[in-house]
């Protein structure tokens, strides 16, 4: 019976979804980002609303629904209505929350549709101004004694910074103490008054904090170095002698599963075209971010790309035994 009723249900919103597609966008768009405003993606996502709003003919509003890792905010966007109104913006924990979160109560990619792949950053290995290490080698070497001593900021399981924290104690194989936080600023906060030693953060935060020469910089997580004055001395991971590490924190844009095709391509042609705002570049390339511009750029590629990361980083969590309930 309720399946009947489901049906009926479904079958009584097709002319609203088909007549929808006609005039699409009729009305302001909402991004939700699945974490806290001031953070590295919801500066990501505002400089995309921005540039969207030409493109799309339309508002487009950021709505922060943030919590458990930005699972709390995808599974808003799994759940909403298909029909280009509300979208996602969301980083690597897209990929990641399938192995992270035991319950998670959506599937990756499949309820959702991808747009394209926005930017990519790599993450860089900071700390606190007071520690003695001054480069990566003498970093390691504390690292190595030290262990379970040292503790490594993040900002919360699913967070960017816990996953790179996780990559290079893999890398390194070592243990230190992770320390989670309820976000990058009071992760950041504690790191810059010394509660805590180390961080793996975005370069889209980090870049800041070195430019005001607030902490130590001891590596960055990327096949090459940014050219950003902030960072075209600090080597890479691979440089510094562990090899083939390439860590990249991307973010990319979903809309719900059941998307009609017409309303996609639209929202395609609408974020290549917002990437080619020179404002846009401008600031993004300021936080170190390279916008995408390769075959993940299109839905079937940026769904590949997402599955593909699904893997890899299923085995670095699985290893790690660092999940969530
Ligand atoms: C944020 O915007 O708060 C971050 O992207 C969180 C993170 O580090 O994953």
């Amino acid at each position: 019976m309720k399946k009947i009723h489901n049906l009926l249900a479904a079958l009584t919103m097709l002319p609203v979804l088909a007549y929808s597609q006609v005039d699409y966008p009729s009305k302001p768009i909402t991004i939700v980002v699945p974490f806290a405003a001031g953070g590295p993606s919801d500066k990501i996502a505002r400089d995309l609303a921005e540039a969207l709003r030409k493109p799309m003919g339309q508002t487009v509003i950021v709505d922060n629904t943030g919590g458990a890792g930005g699972t709390i905010g995808s599974a808003k966007v799994a759940r909403a209505m298909p029909d280009g109104y509300t979208l996602l913006v969301h980083h690597i924990g897209m990929a990641t929350a399938p192995a992270l979160y035991r319950k998670l109560n959506y599937r990756v990619p499949d309820d959702f549709e991808p747009v394209g792949l926005i930017n990519e950053a790599p993450s860089v290995l900071i700390g606190n101004r007071a520690l003695s290490a001054n480069n990566f080698d003498d970093l390691r070497k504390w690292l190595v004694t030290k262990g379970s001593d040292v503790s490594l900021a993040n900002a919360g399981l699913g967070s960017a910074s816990h996953l790179c924290g996780l990559m290079i104690q893999s890398a390194l194989k070592v243990k230190v103490t992770s320390v989670p936080y309820k976000g990058t600023a009071p992760a950041m906060n504690d790191l810059l008054g010394g509660q805590v030693e180390l961080m793996c953060e975005q370069a889209t935060n980090a870049v800041p904090q070195i430019e005001g020469n607030k902490v130590k910089t001891f590596a960055q997580t990327g096949q090459y170095r940014l050219s950003l004055p902030a960072l075209k001395n600090i080597p890479t991971l691979a440089e510094a002698g562990v090899p083939n590490f390439n860590v990249q924190v991307w973010h990319g844009l979903y809309a719900p599963k059941g998307t009609p095709p017409a309303v996609l391509a639209k929202l395609n042609s609408a974020l290549r075209a917002a990437l080619k705002d020179p404002e846009l570049i401008k600031r993004q390339e300021a936080l170190g971010l390279t916008i995408v511009s390769d075959s993940r750029l299109d839905p079937a590629g940026h769904r590949k790309f997402v599955e593909a990361e699904v893997q890899r980083w299923g085995k670095v969590i699985r290893e790690s035994g660092e999940y969530a309930d």
